[in-house]
């Protein structure tokens, strides 16, 4: 297979993409849009307004692309690899019917009941009548959902009532549900609608702070893979969680082929669906990617085509893969941008095992500079977490971003630290 790709975003998510993509022998030319300051030193890229579906598959027919693969949420949401698949050019991402498990809270709800997935319970609500009565019924800790999208802002888990309260009256529709304990995972399956084929599980860090402490963010770290979790794992969520999904959206004539991503709670009762998501997950995909050996185009390819069944097992890497996320001044907040970067040059020269995934930077007069919340992605692999983490924070340590920050613990307590 020769083929021509282009990937829709510009995230840390898309340069771990685009640095598979462009390590596979079967890809000749690699294009992104937008892409960021990092995805430039693999693939060529293009100014696209990444929500507008006619104008991404006008890029891609102009380019004479193969293939597309749409990596973030939004766009998805918006229809664009529908738009692209209309101009007969193979795409890698669900419909917007499909997407729906992550753009509608709701939705996902109603999809999980249906195929008798194992979640929090929950009430949708529109009225404060009814927030009250459900945020009575679980008490505290309280968990509210807006029910739309919401760029990883949209959730709060508060012991505070007034603070549950005044979030869910600040939402049209919103989820509150029962309180799960216990680890998250995250667990990535590509599918082509049919199939299901799970990757290799990672955990996130969704707090802001060391020790999780702090705010929600979209992530701030992550490894794979999970010393602690039961070998049995996967193949227990590919039974109870990602088939039974994928069979139900194909039973609603919305089949979704894609990145089914399922957020998971291990709890003393069992395996629950803390959330969907409709792509791949950022930062979990800088280490899942980082560990898979099989070459991603033909794999994603498969799945945009139905041919996922004759695909042969995945192979990866026996080592393990940390990634810290270097974040700017005063996210999750209002992000200051605009900062300088340094000790990019140092590390790709010093740090075999190291490498630097973009999210929010640019080039400005010549320099990278910050230009997002989440700005770096550090990633490193080793034989085992504890020498991932030790090569991860040693790359973290060469860089400079004025008033950037990170967290300190990322991989620590599984690595046995
Ligand atoms: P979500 O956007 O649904 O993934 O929620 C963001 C984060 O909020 C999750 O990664 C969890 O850390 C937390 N969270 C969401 N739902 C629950 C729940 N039912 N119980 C406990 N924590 C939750
Ligand atoms: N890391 C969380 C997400 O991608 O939604």
């Amino acid at each position: 297979m020769r083929v021509k790709v282009l990937v829709i975003g510009g995230g840390a998510r898309e340069h771990a993409l685009c640095r598979s993509l462009s390590l596979d022998p079967d890809v000749t030319s690699l294009h992104c849009a937008p892409g960021n300051a990092g995805i430039a030193e693999v693939a060529e890229l293009h100014a696209v307004d990444a929500l507008d579906g006619a104008a991404v598959a006008d890029l891609a027919v102009g380019l004479g692309a193969d293939f597309v693969v749409v990596g973030p949420e939004a766009p998805l949401v918006a229809g664009v690899a529908d738009a692209v698949r209309a101009r007969g050019i193979d795409c890698f991402g669900p419909t917007a019917q499909a997407a729906a498990l992550e753009g509608s809270k709701a939705f996902a709800k109603d999809v999980m009941a249906a195929a008798g997935v194992p979640t929090a319970r929950s009430y949708v609500c529109t009225t404060a009548d009814e927030i009250d009565a459900a945020l009575d019924a679980f008490g505290a800790p309280y968990v509210v959902k807006d029910d739309g999208l919401a760029a990883g802002k949209g959730v709060v888990v508060t012991g505070d009532l007034a603070a549950a309260r005044a979030h869910a009256l600040s939402c049209d529709r919103v989820v509150i549900e029962e309180y799960l304990d216990g680890p998250e995972v995250s667990l990535f399956a590509v599918t082509d609608g049919v199939t299901v084929v799970p990757l290799q599980p990672a955990q996130d860090f969704k707090r802001a702070l060391d020790a999780d402490e702090g705010p929600n963010t979209g992530g701030m770290g992550a490894y794979s893979p999970l010393p602690w979790a039961d070998p049995a794992l996967v193949a227990e969520v590919e039974r109870t969680v990602l088939q039974p999904t994928v069979d139900e959206l194909r039973r609603r004539g919305t089949p979704f082929a894609g990145l089914l991503y399922a957020g998971l709670a291990i709890t003393s009762r069992g395996v629950r669906v803390i959330e969907f998501n409709a792509r791949f997950g950022d930062p979990e995909t800088q280490v899942v990617l980082a560990r898979l050996k099989t070459p991603l185009a033909g794999l994603l390819r498969a799945a945009a085509t139905g041919q996922l069944a004759a695909f042969p097992p995945l192979r990866w890497s026996d080592g393990a893969a940390v990634t810290v996320v270097i974040a700017s001044y005063n996210y999750p907040d209002t992000p200051r941008t605009g900062d300088p970067i340094s000790g990019l040059d140092e590390v790709a020269e010093k740090d075999e095992h190291a490498y630097v995934l973009h999210a929010g930077t640019k080039l400005a007069d010549g320099r990278v500079v910050s230009a997002g919340g989440r700005v770096l992605s550090v990633t490193a692999t080793g034989s085992d977490l504890a020498k991932a983490r030790d090569r991860a924070y040693r790359a973290v340590d060469r860089i400079g971003l004025d008033g950037g920050h990170h967290r300190t613990d990322i991989a620590a307590k599984a690595a046995g630290l």
